[in-house]
């Protein structure tokens, strides 16, 4: 029989969104998907590693138009996303959205699912005192690009929907997010969020959410979708991990100011993100509802099963 599934190319498909969707494909091979991972080194473990797994694995750079053109080519869907960590700059993130919007348009890509997050210019203007402004054009460096970019998809005429994506629980273990061990020797979970709850996700669940959005065909095509695992307050992320660690995590208030001052690259740019998420908490827990999120991942993790499955993963630093 002449093969009928359609082609979804995934950037960052060695990452933690990427490849939590090539993973959903190849777990559903009746779905009407198959997968094209984009990496910039197929020979890398990770490239081979997928490869192993079942799926196609194509060079692809987003610094490079032609080559995502190459990559899209046949492709029915694309799952766009740009790394801003890896370089710090709002400048090349958007002009790499640029490449992605350019290239899909070229291929004729049927639905691109981009991955974003607000242009919280919008909440706060450049003029506004509440938190400075940073890199001289933005409140929340790795955010507000991203979602100046929604304009750029919008424009290129490509079906696009713009997924806002949440917070990972996974940054407990990967960035740095974890707990801390204070002066006084306890744990603690340092965020400076007061009461207010902060949205969050298994990482690997954004790419479940993704394919049930390609497999629900036009309905999300020019919306805006939000997703979220969980919203938690603080305390609740800290209980949660000291059920889960048996140990104590307390959770520890500081202002913007002060999490912004912490010195690690980026702190300032986090500070402002978490200030935002706190001052527009309403807005921002609406736009990354649960019960939505779960209509299209009914088995999309809670704060404690992420937990349960990857809590011996957590770092804990060892006592002074
Ligand atoms: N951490 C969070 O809580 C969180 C929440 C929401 C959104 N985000 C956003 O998520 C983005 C990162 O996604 P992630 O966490 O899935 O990534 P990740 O795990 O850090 O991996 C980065 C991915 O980006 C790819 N990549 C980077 N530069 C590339 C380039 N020039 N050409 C082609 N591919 C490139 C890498 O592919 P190769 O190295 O294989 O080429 C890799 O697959 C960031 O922009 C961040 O702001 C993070």
């Amino acid at each position: 029989m002449p093969e009928q599934r359609k082609i979804i190319a995934v950037v960052g498909a060695t990452g933690a969104q990427g490849s939590g969707l090539v993973r959903a494909i190849l777990a559903d091979p009746k779905g009407g998907f198959k997968v094209r991972a984009l990496t910039r080194n197929p020979e890398s473990d990770k490239g081979k590693e997928l490869k192993a797994m079942g799926a196609e694995v194509v060079a692809a750079d987003l610094d490079d138009q032609k080559s995502l053109e190459r990559a899209f080519a046949g492709a029915y869907g694309a799952f766009c996303l740009t790394n801003y960590w890896e370089h710090f700059s709002p400048e090349k993130e958007l002009a790499q959205a640029a490449n992605l919007a350019e290239a899909a348009k070229a291929a004729g890509v049927k639905h691109l699912i981009w991955s974003t997050l607000e242009d919280t210019r919008r909440w706060v203007p450049l003029e506004d005192t509440r938190m400075p402004t940073l890199r001289g054009t933005c409140k929340v460096p790795h955010f507000d690009a991203k979602g100046e970019a929604d304009d750029v998809f919008r424009r290129s005429g490509v079906p696009t929907t713009p997924l806002l994506t949440a917070f990972y629980w996974d940054n407990f273990i990967h960035f740095g997010a974890g707990p801390q061990r204070g002066a006084d020797g306890k744990l603690a979970l340092v965020f400076p969020l007061d009461d207010k709850k902060l949205p969050a996700i298994a990482a690997e669940d954004i790419g479940k959410a993704a394919l049930a959005i390609f497999k629900r065909g036009r309905e999300f095509i020019g919306r805006t979708v939000g997703i979220a695992g969980g919203h938690e307050t603080g305390a609740e992320l800290a209980a949660g991990l000291t059920r889960a660690l048996g140990q104590e995590v307390v959770y520890t208030n500081v202002s913007p100011e002060v999490y912004r001052g912490f010195g690690f690259p980026g702190a300032d740019d986090l500070g402002n993100m978490f200030q935002f998420k706190r001052d527009f908490n309403d807005y921002y827990c609406g736009a990354r509802d649960l019960a939505f999120s779960r209509s299209l991942v009914p088995d999309m993790l809670t704060y404690d099963q992420w937990l349960e499955k990857y809590k011996d993963q957590i770092p804990i630093p060892v006592p002074a």
